[in-house]
């Protein structure tokens, strides 16, 4: 009875390590929220300088070494996530490939108006921290396009614009949550002859909190997932 039981628990202990290991092996993927960023994996360029999108499926990352010589190299984001630029503290561009799920998304189609996206917030952490709001505008075959202006309000203030770039971002410091994030652009490049017609722009927007990028050492991070987004659509007149 002893051994029959002592070997019982040599097969439960086993079975339990397959357990632990095998879900170990997978947790980082699927059970945390981790967003892909831009490494530096050739250890003769350590040092991460910054990172742009590339297309809407991966990146450039610059890295450098100890005596500043350069180096990139191109990231190609996971399945379902698309890139992102961001600023981290002091300005270093930093891009981030986001779950295409929590991106706020909307279009021009083809109309030459001005379209304004839903509406992105947190609605748990801290009070007065600081943001790091991103913006990319992509066109229907995923690769960056300019657009001829956007602007970034939060609670309806403007607080940022940009013109004839493909991607907007901007640092907001004293977020309080439940600050209400919403964008608005204006495409570019209409057809002369038709003036009610313009290239279609997809624009994909997110905002993280500085703290969870942390600054230019930072390789990798998870992003805190809690944020509400509303994708409803709207046209300013
Ligand atoms: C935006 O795009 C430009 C051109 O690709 C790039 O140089 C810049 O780093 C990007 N990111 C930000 C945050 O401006
Ligand atoms: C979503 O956003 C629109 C536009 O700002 C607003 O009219 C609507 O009430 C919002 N819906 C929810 C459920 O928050």
């Amino acid at each position: 009875m002893k051994t029959l039981s002592a070997q019982f628990f040599k097969i439960c202990t086993f079975f339990l390590v397959v357990i632990i290991t095998t879900t170990a092996g997978v947790s980082i993927p699927s059970i945390s929220k981790r967003e892909t960023v831009g490494k530096c994996p050739d250890p003769n360029f350590p040092e991460f300088v910054g990172s742009a999108c590339n297309d809407q499926h991966s990146m450039t990352v610059q890295c450098k070494n100890r005596n500043n010589a350069r180096n990139s190299n191109r990231q190609q984001c996971n399945q379902g996530e698309n890139c992102i630029d961001f600023l981290l503290n002091d300005e270093v561009p930093f891009a981030m490939c986001v779950p295409v799920s929590k991106l706020l998304h909307w279009t021009n189609g083809n109309y030459n108006n001005q379209v304004c996206s839903g509406t992105i917030r947190f609605d748990s952490g801290t009070n007065g921290e600081s943001i790091s709001i991103g913006l990319n505008t992509y066109d229907t075959n995923g690769n960056l396009i300019q657009v001829f202006d956007v602007v970034g309000r939060v609670n309806n203030k403007q607080i940022g614009e940009v013109k004839n770039q493909h991607n907007y971002s901007q640092i907001y410091r004293q977020y309080n949550v439940h600050d209400i994030v919403t964008f608005c652009f204006i495409p570019g490049i209409s057809n002369p002859n038709n003036p009610e017609y313009a290239n279609e722009a997809i624009a994909y927007a997110y905002i993280v909190r500085l703290s969870a990028i942390g600054g230019k050492d930072v390789q990798v991070t998870d992003i805190e997932p809690v944020i509400s987004q509303n994708n409803t659509l709207y046209i300013e007149n």
